[in-house]
């Protein structure tokens, strides 16, 4: 018994922002633990999905799905349940990072980043606690977050994506607590500066700034984050909730 404490076997879990880089990369993790994955992404994730049956040899669906649009989120989660008889976990990753200062963002540039990383993960919590309460199951959730969400990064403006993430920290806490009584734990990860589609494209010279400010001396990987998500999704984790887990390689301890 001690040794299945990680295992997700025999566990639906939803995960949005699935089609590349953390999402992705947590989602194949999440597999190997023994979970059943569905994959809700702005992207067709068909592909990917099919990828994840095919290496872990678990049951795996995918719904083109954009998290800002609180009826399609509704939607796909009860289609989601139905394909998959039920659900269980959620990763509610999926986000964008805009770099612009904050004097020439747009009232448009201000409202998609919160639109897609605060609006969406509630919208999507919200979606998946609702099916949780109406099948009256147990279920665990957890958020992607930031550490930006506790720093400010520089040099770089970033203060939708930084207010975006606070956001979601809370958010995470203020659901803890609401559905603390109805068996739903609720979590988030705040990762640091990770090697992914999102970082990869950003300018050589903030990137290299970044690395030299990070006591680790690099930035991390996506792997790196799935053994936490793990954790908190499974009963490794059972008197957990309302944690914001920073993952940074020491970049807010100095
Ligand atoms: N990469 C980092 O350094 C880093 C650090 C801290 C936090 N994060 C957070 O981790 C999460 C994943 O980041 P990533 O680096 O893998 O980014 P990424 O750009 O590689 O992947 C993001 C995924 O989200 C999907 N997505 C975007 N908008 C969507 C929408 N409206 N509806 C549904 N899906 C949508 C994209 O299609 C993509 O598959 C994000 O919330 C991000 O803010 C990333």
């Amino acid at each position: 018994m001690k040794r299945d404490l990680f295992s997700l076997k025999n566990k639906v879990a939803i995960v949005t922002g699935g089609n590349q880089g953390i999402g992705k990369v947590v989602a194949g993790y999440l597999a190997d633990a023994g979970a059943d994955i569905v994959i809700l992404d702005i992207q067709d994730a068909s592909k990917t999905a099919e990828g994840i049956a095919e290496e872990y040899g678990v049951r795996t669906a995918a719904f083109t799905c954009d998290v800002t649009d609180p009826q399609a989120v509704d939607t796909c989660i009860k289609a989601a349940a139905e394909k998959m008889g039920t659900l269980d976990l959620l990763f509610n990753n999926a986000g964008i990072c805009l770099h612009k200062d904050a004097l020439l963002c747009t009232p448009e540039d201000w409202l998609k980043v919160i639109n897609v990383n605060l609006n969406g993960i509630f919208f999507v919590a919200q979606a998946f606690g609702k099916y949780l309460t109406d099948h009256n199951k147990k279920g665990n959730i957890v958020n992607t977050a930031s550490m930006s969400g506790t720093i400010v990064n520089i040099p770089q403006g970033q203060a939708s994506y930084n207010a975006s993430k606070a956001g979601v920290a809370h958010l995470t806490k203020s659901l803890a607590v609401e559905w603390a009584d109805k068996g739903i734990r609720v979590n988030s990860i705040s990762p640091g500066y990770i090697r992914t589609e999102m970082t990869g494209t950003v300018r050589q010279d903030w990137q290299d700034y970044w690395v030299s400010t990070i006591p680790f001396g690099r930035m991390g990987t996506p792997e790196e984050l799935a053994g936490a998500v793990i954790y908190l999704l499974s009963d490794a984790s059972t008197y957990t909730s309302g944690l914001d887990m920073l993952i940074d390689g020491c970049f807010t301890v100095v």
